[in-house]
């Protein structure tokens, strides 16, 4: 019989489904020594979260996070709100021994985070940070096939992260679903929200950055407010794109924007090395695109690998060769290996730690953007 994990969630938006998703479906996936138990939600309208504690089988309800967290009955505190409160919840997690899965970015900026990190290393409690991309299959068999040394000496790598939702000029800031669009509570726009996300894949498949340069473009550049009522500035990046050296002598070239007109949410990454590429893309993200040169000259071209096969990562767990899984697996995978670090005792990648890196090089690129120069990864 598994042993209980007894989970406390705030914040029942999007990623407050996912992640209930991923407690109560793991362990009929995935056999590990820890089990979920959906202790309590937290959220500041009591009637909706009591609505939302109903559907997903959350056995009680809170209304301030403060009193989640001291709560004795709760192992983990899962931190699904806006930016502006991953820091301070993290931190009284940490004050109370809670352990911490931390939805992306660490936080709003580097001090933040790494006040976050001394927090959850000096209370010596285990800690994660939901970059769930990871651990999509393909990108999780990209990861192997780069340290396997199959693609050689790498070159160039390139990211891009695309959506289309803010193009009208109607579109209010501030306030619930968008929070995104008001720097005090997203602490930047696309820098933190999207590019995030591939700076995080970036540096695990491909290694720390150096230094980059980067411009940033607020499109509209005021908006209602949705909490004042007032038409105010726009403080966040509607797109940003910039370069990077990578430690090991490789090129980076990163783009995001919410303004390319057909993308909803395209995030595709692109290694080319001495000896193969890969390329990979959130809108088919069960496949894992390969180039070989070693292949004979007259049968070379790019191979789409459907990742879906026993010994490809994960895919044991679920169904049988050539059926695929999704975007909600991603997190079903973080939280079965969050799990088996619990049994062991280890946080499990990334940690805050490790995204602090991340944050770092958003940073950089803020910076950057602001100076016009080439800006080291502090
Ligand atoms: N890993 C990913 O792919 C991914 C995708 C989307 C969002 N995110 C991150 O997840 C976090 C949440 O984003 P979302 O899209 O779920 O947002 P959302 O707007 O859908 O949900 C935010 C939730 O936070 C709650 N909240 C706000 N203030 C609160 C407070 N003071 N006390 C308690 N609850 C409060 C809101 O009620 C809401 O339920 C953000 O940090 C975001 O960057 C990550």
């Amino acid at each position: 019989m598994a042993k209980p994990l007894n989970i406390g969630l705030v914040g029942y938006g999007f990623m407050g489904r996912t992640h209930s998703n991923a407690y109560n479906r793991v362990t009929n996936f995935f056999d590990t020594e820890y089990k979920p138990v959906l202790k309590a939600v937290c959220a500041r309208d009591a009637e909706k979260v009591k609505g939302f504690a109903d559907t997903w089988g959350y056995q009680s309800i809170e209304t301030d996070w403060r009193k989640l967290v001291e709560r004795k009955d709760i192992d983990a505190i899962d931190i699904c709100t806006p930016n502006n409160l991953h820091h301070d919840i993290a931190i009284a997690a940490a004050a109370n021994g809670k352990m911490i899965l931390c939805e992306k970015p660490l936080s709003m900026n580097t001090a933040e985070g790494e006040a976050m990190c001394q927090a959850v290393e000096s209370a010596k409690v285990l800690n994660t940070v939901w970059y769930n991309y990871r651990r999509a299959p393909a990108v999780t068999f990209a990861k192997q096939l780069v340290d396997s040394g199959r693609l050689g000496r790498i070159f160039h790598y390139r990211a891009n992260f695309l959506q289309d939702w803010t193009i009208s000029a109607d579109l209010p800031q501030g306030g619930t679903a968008l929070w995104r669009l008001d720097a005090a509570a997203a602490g930047s726009g696309v820098t933190g929200d999207l590019l995030a996300h591939c700076i995080d894949t970036a540096i695990w498949l491909n290694g720390s950055m150096q230094n980059v340069t980067a411009m940033t473009e607020t499109f509209i550049k005021e908006r209602q407010h949705t909490l004042t009522g007032k038409v105010e500035k726009v403080e966040i990046d509607d797109a940003c794109a910039f370069l990077c050296r990578f430690d090991n002598g490789s090129l980076g070239l990163f783009e995001s924007t919410r303004y390319a007109r057909g993308h909803k949410a395209l995030y595709t990454f692109e290694i080319n090395g001495e000896h193969a590429s890969i390329k990979w893309d959130l809108h088919d993200l069960h496949r894992l695109q390969w180039f070989d040169h070693k292949d004979e000259s007259n049968l070379r071209g790019w191979r789409s690998i459907h990742v879906t096969d026993g010994d490809h990562p994960y895919m044991n767990k679920w169904w049988v060769p050539g059926l695929q899984i999704g975007y909600e697996h991603t997190f079903v995978h973080h939280v079965a290996d969050f799990l088996e670090g619990v049994a062991k005792g280890e946080s499990v990648s990334p940690t805050f730690r490790q995204a602090l890196e991340t944050q770092k090089i958003c940073d950089a690129v803020l910076s950057s953007a602001k100076t016009g120069s080439w800006t080291n990864v502090g």
